[in-house]
Protein backbone atom coordinates (compact mmCIF):
# COMPACT_ATOMS: atom_id res chain seq x y z
CA UNK A 1 0.00 0.00 0.00
CA UNK A 2 1.18 3.46 -1.18
CA UNK A 3 0.53 6.46 0.59
CA UNK A 4 1.47 9.97 -0.60
CA UNK A 5 0.62 13.78 -0.24
CA UNK A 6 -1.16 16.50 -2.09
CA UNK A 7 -2.82 19.66 -2.22
CA UNK A 8 -5.81 20.58 -0.06
CA UNK A 9 -8.96 19.98 -1.91
CA UNK A 10 -10.51 16.38 -2.25
CA UNK A 11 -11.15 14.52 -5.91
CA UNK A 12 -14.80 13.79 -6.81
CA UNK A 13 -14.74 9.66 -7.01
CA UNK A 14 -13.91 7.08 -4.67
CA UNK A 15 -13.51 6.57 -0.74
CA UNK A 16 -13.49 10.32 0.73
CA UNK A 17 -12.45 10.65 4.46
CA UNK A 18 -13.16 13.76 6.59
CA UNK A 19 -12.24 13.87 10.13
CA UNK A 20 -14.93 14.87 12.74
CA UNK A 21 -14.10 16.07 16.62
CA UNK A 22 -15.34 15.26 19.46
CA UNK A 23 -18.83 15.78 20.30
CA UNK A 24 -19.85 15.21 16.69
CA UNK A 25 -18.21 18.85 15.82
CA UNK A 26 -17.40 18.83 12.02
CA UNK A 27 -14.02 19.83 10.53
CA UNK A 28 -14.11 22.27 7.67
CA UNK A 29 -14.01 19.25 5.38
CA UNK A 30 -16.74 17.57 6.68
CA UNK A 31 -18.75 20.54 6.56
CA UNK A 32 -18.14 20.92 3.28
CA UNK A 33 -19.17 17.39 2.38
CA UNK A 34 -22.08 17.29 4.54
CA UNK A 35 -23.52 20.42 2.62
CA UNK A 36 -22.74 18.68 -0.66
CA UNK A 37 -24.19 15.20 0.28
CA UNK A 38 -27.34 17.25 1.45
CA UNK A 39 -26.85 16.27 5.06
CA UNK A 40 -25.94 12.49 4.85
CA UNK A 41 -23.28 13.27 7.00
CA UNK A 42 -25.14 14.68 9.99
CA UNK A 43 -27.71 11.83 9.21
CA UNK A 44 -25.63 9.02 9.63
CA UNK A 45 -24.00 10.27 12.93
CA UNK A 46 -27.04 10.87 14.57
CA UNK A 47 -27.81 7.11 13.73
CA UNK A 48 -25.02 5.66 15.14
CA UNK A 49 -22.81 5.81 17.92
CA UNK A 50 -19.86 7.46 16.31
CA UNK A 51 -19.20 10.53 18.51
CA UNK A 52 -15.54 11.36 17.15
CA UNK A 53 -14.17 10.13 19.58
CA UNK A 54 -10.27 9.13 18.61
CA UNK A 55 -9.87 6.18 16.65
CA UNK A 56 -13.34 5.91 15.58
CA UNK A 57 -14.04 5.13 12.37
CA UNK A 58 -18.28 5.02 10.08
CA UNK A 59 -18.37 4.29 6.49
CA UNK A 60 -21.14 6.18 4.78
CA UNK A 61 -21.71 4.20 1.74
CA UNK A 62 -23.10 5.56 -1.69
CA UNK A 63 -24.05 9.09 0.10
CA UNK A 64 -26.26 11.45 -2.75
CA UNK A 65 -24.87 14.96 -4.25
CA UNK A 66 -21.41 13.48 -4.74
CA UNK A 67 -20.02 11.14 -7.29
CA UNK A 68 -17.41 9.44 -3.82
CA UNK A 69 -18.79 5.77 -3.52
CA UNK A 70 -17.87 6.15 -0.06
CA UNK A 71 -17.64 8.41 2.73
CA UNK A 72 -15.15 8.00 5.87
CA UNK A 73 -15.69 9.87 8.75
CA UNK A 74 -12.99 9.58 11.89
CA UNK A 75 -12.65 10.64 14.94
CA UNK A 76 -10.36 13.08 15.99
CA UNK A 77 -10.99 13.05 19.60
CA UNK A 78 -10.75 16.75 21.55
CA UNK A 79 -10.78 19.58 19.53
CA UNK A 80 -8.50 21.17 22.18
CA UNK A 81 -7.35 18.23 23.50
CA UNK A 82 -3.45 17.69 22.92
CA UNK A 83 -3.26 14.99 19.92
CA UNK A 84 0.49 13.70 19.61
CA UNK A 85 1.79 12.39 16.57
CA UNK A 86 1.21 8.91 18.48
CA UNK A 87 -2.21 9.37 18.37
CA UNK A 88 -2.35 10.62 14.51
CA UNK A 89 -0.78 7.21 13.87
CA UNK A 90 -3.38 5.17 15.85
CA UNK A 91 -6.33 7.01 13.61
CA UNK A 92 -4.59 6.19 10.28
CA UNK A 93 -4.60 2.79 10.95
CA UNK A 94 -7.64 2.52 12.34
CA UNK A 95 -8.58 4.05 8.44
CA UNK A 96 -6.40 1.21 7.19
CA UNK A 97 -8.46 -1.41 9.61
CA UNK A 98 -11.64 0.08 8.10
CA UNK A 99 -11.01 0.24 4.22
CA UNK A 100 -8.29 -2.88 3.73
CA UNK A 101 -10.53 -5.41 3.11
CA UNK A 102 -13.63 -2.98 2.24
CA UNK A 103 -13.90 -3.11 -1.83
CA UNK A 104 -12.29 0.57 -1.35
CA UNK A 105 -9.04 0.75 -3.56
CA UNK A 106 -7.78 4.04 -3.61
CA UNK A 107 -9.14 6.56 -0.31
CA UNK A 108 -8.06 10.67 -0.20
CA UNK A 109 -7.89 11.85 3.07
CA UNK A 110 -9.05 16.07 3.91
CA UNK A 111 -6.45 16.66 6.59
CA UNK A 112 -7.22 19.85 7.83
CA UNK A 113 -4.97 20.55 10.43
CA UNK A 114 -2.77 23.78 9.20
CA UNK A 115 1.20 24.68 9.16
CA UNK A 116 3.89 22.77 9.68
CA UNK A 117 2.18 21.02 13.01
CA UNK A 118 -0.05 19.75 10.22
CA UNK A 119 2.50 18.62 7.96
CA UNK A 120 4.24 16.62 10.21
CA UNK A 121 0.57 14.87 11.91
CA UNK A 122 -0.29 13.99 8.45
CA UNK A 123 2.92 12.11 8.07
CA UNK A 124 2.23 10.33 11.01
CA UNK A 125 -1.01 9.40 10.43
CA UNK A 126 0.57 8.08 7.19
CA UNK A 127 3.12 5.68 9.20
CA UNK A 128 0.23 4.39 11.22
CA UNK A 129 -1.65 3.76 8.04
CA UNK A 130 1.13 1.83 6.25
CA UNK A 131 2.19 -0.15 9.53
CA UNK A 132 -1.52 -1.13 9.48
CA UNK A 133 -1.13 -2.56 6.00
CA UNK A 134 1.22 -5.27 7.02
CA UNK A 135 0.68 -8.57 5.29
CA UNK A 136 2.61 -12.38 5.38
CA UNK A 137 1.13 -14.26 2.87
CA UNK A 138 3.81 -15.71 1.17
CA UNK A 139 2.59 -19.26 2.08
CA UNK A 140 -1.45 -18.57 1.15
CA UNK A 141 -1.87 -19.78 -2.15
CA UNK A 142 -5.72 -20.20 -1.91
CA UNK A 143 -6.65 -17.35 -0.54
CA UNK A 144 -10.30 -16.45 -2.41
CA UNK A 145 -10.35 -12.93 -4.42
CA UNK A 146 -12.64 -11.75 -1.37
CA UNK A 147 -10.72 -12.31 1.31
CA UNK A 148 -7.64 -10.37 -0.39
CA UNK A 149 -7.21 -6.58 0.33
CA UNK A 150 -8.09 -4.09 -2.02
CA UNK A 151 -7.09 -0.82 -0.69
CA UNK A 152 -4.22 0.04 -2.87
CA UNK A 153 -3.42 4.06 -2.47
CA UNK A 154 -3.87 6.74 0.22
CA UNK A 155 -4.05 10.41 -0.68
CA UNK A 156 -3.49 12.49 1.96
CA UNK A 157 -4.24 16.43 1.11
CA UNK A 158 -2.49 18.39 3.69
CA UNK A 159 -1.80 22.16 3.53
CA UNK A 160 1.70 21.10 4.57
CA UNK A 161 2.29 18.65 2.23
CA UNK A 162 5.90 19.14 1.44
CA UNK A 163 6.94 19.20 5.22
CA UNK A 164 4.32 15.81 5.11
CA UNK A 165 6.42 14.62 2.13
CA UNK A 166 10.32 15.15 3.65
CA UNK A 167 8.82 13.83 7.26
CA UNK A 168 7.01 10.93 5.91
CA UNK A 169 10.52 10.02 3.76
CA UNK A 170 12.55 9.05 7.49
CA UNK A 171 8.84 7.80 9.08
CA UNK A 172 8.39 5.43 6.02
CA UNK A 173 12.04 4.07 6.61
CA UNK A 174 11.25 3.33 9.51
CA UNK A 175 7.92 1.23 8.23
CA UNK A 176 10.07 -0.80 6.07
CA UNK A 177 12.40 -1.82 9.04
CA UNK A 178 9.24 -2.90 10.76
CA UNK A 179 8.11 -5.05 7.92
CA UNK A 180 11.35 -6.20 7.61
CA UNK A 181 11.58 -7.39 11.22
CA UNK A 182 7.73 -8.58 10.65
CA UNK A 183 8.55 -10.96 8.06
CA UNK A 184 11.66 -12.49 9.61
CA UNK A 185 9.22 -13.35 12.93
CA UNK A 186 6.47 -14.46 11.18
CA UNK A 187 9.00 -16.97 9.02
CA UNK A 188 8.38 -20.66 9.54
CA UNK A 189 11.37 -22.25 12.00
CA UNK A 190 12.10 -24.96 9.20
CA UNK A 191 12.98 -21.64 7.15
CA UNK A 192 13.97 -19.12 9.27
CA UNK A 193 17.42 -21.14 10.97
CA UNK A 194 20.46 -19.27 12.55
CA UNK A 195 22.06 -19.51 8.67
CA UNK A 196 19.45 -18.24 6.93
CA UNK A 197 18.68 -15.09 9.18
CA UNK A 198 22.68 -14.34 9.09
CA UNK A 199 22.07 -14.30 5.51
CA UNK A 200 19.03 -11.67 6.18
CA UNK A 201 21.83 -9.52 8.40
CA UNK A 202 24.13 -9.57 5.09
CA UNK A 203 21.72 -7.78 2.82
CA UNK A 204 21.86 -4.81 5.36
CA UNK A 205 25.57 -4.32 3.39
CA UNK A 206 23.48 -3.12 0.47
CA UNK A 207 22.39 -0.01 2.71
CA UNK A 208 25.98 0.52 4.06
CA UNK A 209 26.16 -1.58 6.89
CA UNK A 210 28.95 -2.99 7.70
CA UNK A 211 28.11 -7.34 8.81
CA UNK A 212 30.25 -9.64 10.18
CA UNK A 213 28.96 -13.58 11.00
CA UNK A 214 31.30 -15.69 13.16
CA UNK A 215 30.62 -19.22 13.37
CA UNK A 216 30.76 -22.25 15.71
CA UNK A 217 34.64 -22.17 15.08
CA UNK A 218 35.19 -18.21 15.78
CA UNK A 219 32.99 -18.94 18.73
CA UNK A 220 35.11 -21.81 19.85
CA UNK A 221 38.28 -19.72 19.86
CA UNK A 222 36.51 -16.56 21.26
CA UNK A 223 35.24 -19.26 24.53
CA UNK A 224 31.52 -18.80 24.06
CA UNK A 225 30.60 -21.52 25.83
CA UNK A 226 27.41 -20.38 26.84
CA UNK A 227 26.08 -19.60 23.75
CA UNK A 228 27.50 -22.70 22.14
CA UNK A 229 25.99 -25.24 24.19
CA UNK A 230 22.81 -24.26 23.25
CA UNK A 231 23.30 -24.73 19.78
CA UNK A 232 25.09 -28.25 19.90
CA UNK A 233 21.59 -30.21 19.65
CA UNK A 234 20.95 -28.98 16.36
CA UNK A 235 21.67 -29.65 13.17
CA UNK A 236 22.09 -26.06 12.66
CA UNK A 237 25.30 -24.66 12.91
CA UNK A 238 24.85 -21.33 15.50
CA UNK A 239 25.91 -17.42 14.39
CA UNK A 240 26.56 -14.75 15.94
CA UNK A 241 26.62 -11.43 13.55
CA UNK A 242 27.43 -8.09 14.20
CA UNK A 243 26.00 -5.41 12.47
CA UNK A 244 27.59 -1.55 12.45
CA UNK A 245 26.28 1.49 11.19
CA UNK A 246 28.75 4.28 11.10
CA UNK A 247 26.22 7.70 10.41
CA UNK A 248 28.17 9.62 12.50
CA UNK A 249 32.28 8.70 11.10
CA UNK A 250 33.52 11.99 13.19
CA UNK A 251 32.19 11.26 16.32
CA UNK A 252 34.45 10.48 18.76
CA UNK A 253 31.70 9.36 21.09
CA UNK A 254 31.69 5.76 22.02
CA UNK A 255 29.17 3.80 20.08
CA UNK A 256 25.60 2.83 21.55
CA UNK A 257 25.13 -0.85 21.00
CA UNK A 258 21.94 -3.19 20.76
CA UNK A 259 21.47 -6.57 21.25
CA UNK A 260 19.09 -9.54 20.36
CA UNK A 261 17.98 -12.95 21.43
CA UNK A 262 17.95 -15.00 18.18
CA UNK A 263 16.88 -18.04 18.80
CA UNK A 264 15.18 -19.72 15.55
CA UNK A 265 13.34 -22.31 17.38
CA UNK A 266 13.21 -22.62 21.29
CA UNK A 267 11.89 -26.23 21.87
CA UNK A 268 13.42 -26.01 25.25
CA UNK A 269 16.15 -28.79 24.14
CA UNK A 270 16.65 -31.80 26.85
CA UNK A 271 14.00 -29.77 29.12
CA UNK A 272 11.34 -30.30 26.59
CA UNK A 273 8.83 -27.63 26.35
CA UNK A 274 4.89 -29.69 26.37
CA UNK A 275 3.60 -29.35 22.74
CA UNK A 276 0.18 -27.55 23.54
CA UNK A 277 1.52 -23.71 21.86
CA UNK A 278 4.97 -25.16 21.50
CA UNK A 279 4.68 -23.45 17.53
CA UNK A 280 4.85 -20.02 18.98
CA UNK A 281 8.71 -20.41 19.75
CA UNK A 282 9.48 -19.67 15.98
CA UNK A 283 9.26 -16.28 17.55
CA UNK A 284 11.67 -16.59 19.91
CA UNK A 285 14.47 -14.72 17.76
CA UNK A 286 11.95 -11.80 17.85
CA UNK A 287 14.62 -9.60 20.06
CA UNK A 288 17.31 -10.39 16.98
CA UNK A 289 14.54 -9.10 14.57
CA UNK A 290 14.18 -5.64 16.39
CA UNK A 291 18.09 -5.51 16.34
CA UNK A 292 18.31 -6.37 12.43
CA UNK A 293 15.06 -3.96 12.21
CA UNK A 294 16.68 -1.39 13.63
CA UNK A 295 19.62 -1.39 11.52
CA UNK A 296 17.81 -1.15 8.89
CA UNK A 297 15.58 1.83 9.63
CA UNK A 298 19.22 3.42 11.15
CA UNK A 299 20.78 3.16 7.69
CA UNK A 300 17.70 3.48 5.93
CA UNK A 301 17.01 6.60 7.42
CA UNK A 302 21.06 7.43 7.31
CA UNK A 303 20.84 8.43 10.64
CA UNK A 304 23.88 10.00 12.24
CA UNK A 305 24.66 7.67 15.28
CA UNK A 306 27.36 5.48 15.51
CA UNK A 307 25.61 2.10 16.23
CA UNK A 308 26.42 -1.54 16.60
CA UNK A 309 23.74 -4.06 16.82
CA UNK A 310 24.50 -8.19 17.63
CA UNK A 311 22.33 -10.90 17.34
CA UNK A 312 22.93 -14.58 18.56
CA UNK A 313 21.17 -16.99 16.34
CA UNK A 314 21.04 -20.67 17.47
CA UNK A 315 18.13 -23.33 17.53
CA UNK A 316 17.55 -24.92 20.95
CA UNK A 317 16.65 -29.07 20.12
CA UNK A 318 16.83 -32.25 22.05
CA UNK A 319 19.51 -34.56 20.55
CA UNK A 320 22.18 -37.33 21.19
CA UNK A 321 24.68 -34.61 20.95
CA UNK A 322 22.32 -31.81 23.13
CA UNK A 323 23.72 -30.23 26.33
CA UNK A 324 22.26 -31.95 29.05
CA UNK A 325 20.55 -30.47 32.47
CA UNK A 326 23.31 -30.19 34.65
CA UNK A 327 25.80 -29.86 32.39
CA UNK A 328 28.53 -27.09 33.12
CA UNK A 329 29.66 -24.50 30.98
CA UNK A 330 32.60 -22.20 30.37
CA UNK A 331 31.03 -18.71 29.63
CA UNK A 332 33.40 -15.91 27.08
CA UNK A 333 33.99 -13.97 30.23
CA UNK A 334 35.49 -17.01 32.20
CA UNK A 335 32.61 -17.35 34.97
CA UNK A 336 31.39 -20.89 34.89
CA UNK A 337 27.59 -21.49 34.23
CA UNK A 338 25.46 -24.90 35.72
CA UNK A 339 22.47 -25.24 33.19
CA UNK A 340 20.30 -26.72 35.64
CA UNK A 341 17.48 -26.31 32.98
CA UNK A 342 18.18 -26.15 29.08
CA UNK A 343 14.78 -24.18 28.51
CA UNK A 344 16.58 -21.14 30.21
CA UNK A 345 18.56 -20.53 26.70
CA UNK A 346 18.43 -17.25 26.03
CA UNK A 347 20.11 -15.96 29.20
CA UNK A 348 22.95 -18.33 28.17
CA UNK A 349 23.00 -16.58 24.39
CA UNK A 350 22.96 -13.24 25.66
CA UNK A 351 25.44 -13.66 27.89
CA UNK A 352 28.43 -14.25 25.97
CA UNK A 353 26.61 -11.54 23.31
CA UNK A 354 26.93 -9.45 26.34
CA UNK A 355 30.57 -9.90 27.10
CA UNK A 356 31.70 -9.94 23.57
CA UNK A 357 30.03 -6.19 22.51
CA UNK A 358 31.36 -4.80 25.67
CA UNK A 359 34.97 -6.51 25.17
CA UNK A 360 34.80 -5.43 21.85
CA UNK A 361 33.36 -2.08 21.14
CA UNK A 362 33.52 -0.67 25.40
CA UNK A 363 30.16 0.67 24.22
CA UNK A 364 28.33 4.33 25.88
CA UNK A 365 25.38 1.66 26.64
CA UNK A 366 24.22 -2.14 25.79
CA UNK A 367 20.04 -2.63 25.50
CA UNK A 368 19.22 -6.00 24.71
CA UNK A 369 16.15 -7.35 23.58
CA UNK A 370 14.77 -10.90 24.80
CA UNK A 371 11.81 -13.08 24.22
CA UNK A 372 13.44 -13.98 27.81
CA UNK A 373 10.71 -15.13 30.22
CA UNK A 374 6.75 -16.57 30.58
CA UNK A 375 6.92 -14.54 34.07
CA UNK A 376 7.03 -11.63 32.31
CA UNK A 377 3.84 -12.53 30.10
CA UNK A 378 2.39 -12.90 33.60
CA UNK A 379 3.39 -10.01 34.87
CA UNK A 380 2.68 -7.55 32.55
CA UNK A 381 0.73 -9.40 29.96
CA UNK A 382 1.03 -7.80 26.20
CA UNK A 383 1.02 -4.14 27.13
CA UNK A 384 4.70 -3.41 28.49
CA UNK A 385 7.79 -5.00 27.95
CA UNK A 386 9.68 -5.35 30.87
CA UNK A 387 12.71 -3.03 31.40
CA UNK A 388 15.75 -3.96 33.55
CA UNK A 389 17.57 -0.99 33.52
CA UNK A 390 20.96 0.10 35.40
CA UNK A 391 20.94 3.77 34.83
CA UNK A 392 18.31 6.24 35.67
CA UNK A 393 18.48 8.39 32.75
CA UNK A 394 18.52 6.02 29.90
CA UNK A 395 15.67 4.10 31.83
CA UNK A 396 13.51 7.06 31.85
CA UNK A 397 14.17 7.70 28.21
CA UNK A 398 12.92 4.15 27.20
CA UNK A 399 9.92 5.00 29.21
CA UNK A 400 9.26 8.01 27.58
CA UNK A 401 10.47 6.49 23.79
CA UNK A 402 7.91 3.68 24.81
CA UNK A 403 4.95 6.70 25.17
CA UNK A 404 6.25 8.60 21.67
CA UNK A 405 5.74 5.20 20.00
CA UNK A 406 2.94 3.18 21.33
CA UNK A 407 5.52 0.45 22.50
CA UNK A 408 5.37 0.42 25.94
CA UNK A 409 8.23 0.00 28.15
CA UNK A 410 7.51 -0.37 32.36
CA UNK A 411 10.77 -0.49 34.47
CA UNK A 412 11.03 -3.58 36.26
CA UNK A 413 13.60 -4.46 39.79
CA UNK A 414 17.38 -4.96 39.71
CA UNK A 415 18.72 -6.75 43.34
CA UNK A 416 21.63 -8.68 44.28
CA UNK A 417 19.00 -10.89 46.24
CA UNK A 418 17.29 -12.45 43.30
CA UNK A 419 20.70 -13.64 42.02
CA UNK A 420 20.98 -15.25 45.11
CA UNK A 421 18.26 -17.34 44.00
CA UNK A 422 20.73 -18.73 41.43
CA UNK A 423 23.77 -20.00 43.72
CA UNK A 424 25.33 -23.31 42.21
CA UNK A 425 26.46 -26.15 44.28
CA UNK A 426 29.53 -26.86 41.63
CA UNK A 427 29.80 -23.56 39.18
CA UNK A 428 29.80 -19.88 39.50
CA UNK A 429 25.82 -19.45 39.20
CA UNK A 430 22.89 -21.86 37.63
CA UNK A 431 21.22 -21.22 34.87
CA UNK A 432 17.73 -20.82 36.52
CA UNK A 433 16.14 -20.63 40.09
CA UNK A 434 12.86 -21.42 41.55
CA UNK A 435 9.84 -19.76 39.51
CA UNK A 436 9.00 -16.84 41.73
CA UNK A 437 10.74 -13.50 40.52
CA UNK A 438 11.36 -15.45 37.40
CA UNK A 439 12.11 -12.06 34.91
CA UNK A 440 13.85 -10.89 37.45
CA UNK A 441 16.08 -13.80 38.38
CA UNK A 442 17.00 -13.83 34.65
CA UNK A 443 17.95 -10.06 34.17
CA UNK A 444 19.73 -10.43 37.16
CA UNK A 445 21.45 -13.72 35.72
CA UNK A 446 22.77 -11.55 32.41
CA UNK A 447 24.02 -8.60 34.57
CA UNK A 448 26.88 -10.67 35.73
CA UNK A 449 27.84 -10.69 31.92
CA UNK A 450 27.16 -6.71 31.48
CA UNK A 451 30.71 -5.97 32.86
CA UNK A 452 28.96 -2.98 34.71
CA UNK A 453 28.30 -0.83 31.63
CA UNK A 454 25.11 0.93 31.57
CA UNK A 455 22.90 -1.43 30.56
CA UNK A 456 19.32 -1.75 29.88
CA UNK A 457 17.40 -5.15 29.13
CA UNK A 458 13.93 -5.30 27.89
CA UNK A 459 11.70 -8.71 27.74
CA UNK A 460 9.56 -8.37 25.15
CA UNK A 461 8.49 -12.22 25.71
CA UNK A 462 4.56 -10.70 25.60
CA UNK A 463 5.28 -8.05 22.96
CA UNK A 464 6.96 -9.67 20.42
CA UNK A 465 3.83 -11.42 18.76
CA UNK A 466 0.15 -10.42 19.32
CA UNK A 467 -2.87 -12.62 18.73
CA UNK A 468 -5.25 -9.70 18.82
CA UNK A 469 -3.52 -6.96 16.68
CA UNK A 470 -3.63 -2.89 17.70
CA UNK A 471 -4.36 0.06 15.74
CA UNK A 472 -1.00 -0.44 13.48
CA UNK A 473 -0.09 -3.98 14.19
CA UNK A 474 -2.51 -6.69 12.01
CA UNK A 475 -2.54 -9.78 14.51
CA UNK A 476 1.50 -11.66 14.31
CA UNK A 477 4.75 -10.69 14.50
CA UNK A 478 4.62 -6.62 16.11
CA UNK A 479 8.67 -5.86 15.23
CA UNK A 480 8.30 -4.77 18.90
CA UNK A 481 11.46 -2.59 19.29
CA UNK A 482 12.22 -1.21 16.01
CA UNK A 483 10.32 2.07 16.43
CA UNK A 484 10.85 2.19 20.17
CA UNK A 485 14.61 2.20 19.83
CA UNK A 486 14.52 4.07 16.62
CA UNK A 487 12.87 6.44 18.49
CA UNK A 488 15.86 6.73 21.39
CA UNK A 489 18.42 6.86 18.88
CA UNK A 490 16.72 9.82 16.99
CA UNK A 491 15.31 11.92 20.21
CA UNK A 492 18.57 11.54 22.41
CA UNK A 493 21.42 10.64 20.26
CA UNK A 494 22.18 12.06 17.34
CA UNK A 495 22.61 15.61 16.61
CA UNK A 496 19.41 17.92 16.45
N1 LIG B 1 11.53 -18.40 25.01
C1 LIG B 1 11.14 -18.74 26.33
C2 LIG B 1 10.28 -17.67 27.00
C3 LIG B 1 8.94 -17.40 26.39
C4 LIG B 1 7.82 -18.01 26.91
C5 LIG B 1 8.79 -16.47 25.39
C6 LIG B 1 6.58 -17.72 26.38
C7 LIG B 1 7.55 -16.19 24.86
C8 LIG B 1 6.44 -16.81 25.37
C9 LIG B 1 12.37 -18.95 27.20
O1 LIG B 1 13.48 -19.46 26.56
C10 LIG B 1 12.01 -19.89 28.28
O2 LIG B 1 11.77 -21.04 27.97
N2 LIG B 1 11.98 -19.43 29.52
C11 LIG B 1 11.64 -20.24 30.63
C12 LIG B 1 12.67 -19.99 31.71
C13 LIG B 1 12.62 -20.97 32.85
C14 LIG B 1 13.00 -22.34 32.35
C15 LIG B 1 13.57 -20.51 33.92
C16 LIG B 1 10.26 -19.84 31.11
O3 LIG B 1 9.91 -18.66 31.04
O4 LIG B 1 9.51 -20.73 31.49
MN1 LIG C 1 13.47 -21.58 26.52
ZN1 LIG D 1 13.61 -19.09 24.55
Amino acid sequence: MKVSFAKPGLPAKGALVVGVYEGKKLTASATELDRKTKGAITRAISGSRFAGKAKQVLSILAPAGTEANRVVLIGLGKAKGETKPVDFEAMGGALVGELATSGAREAAVAFDLAGEEGGIAAAHFALGAKLRSYRFDKYRTKEKPEDKPTLQRIAIHVEANRTAQRHYADLEQVAEAVFFARDLVSEAGNVMYPKSLADQCRTLGDLGVKVEVLGVKEMTKLGMGALLGVGQGSAHESQLVVMQWQGDPRSKEKPLAFLGKGVTFDTGGISLKPSAGMEDMKWDMGGSAAVIGLMRALAGRKAKANVVGIVGLVENMPDGNAQRPGDVVKSMSGQTIEVNNTDAEGRLVLADALWYCQDRFKPRFMIDLATLTGAIVIALGHEFAGAFVTDDELADRLIDSGKATSEGVWRMPLAESYARGMDSDIADMKNSGSRDGGSCKAAMFMKRFTNDVPWAHLDIAGMAWSAKGNAVTPKGATAYGVRLLDHLVRAYYEPK
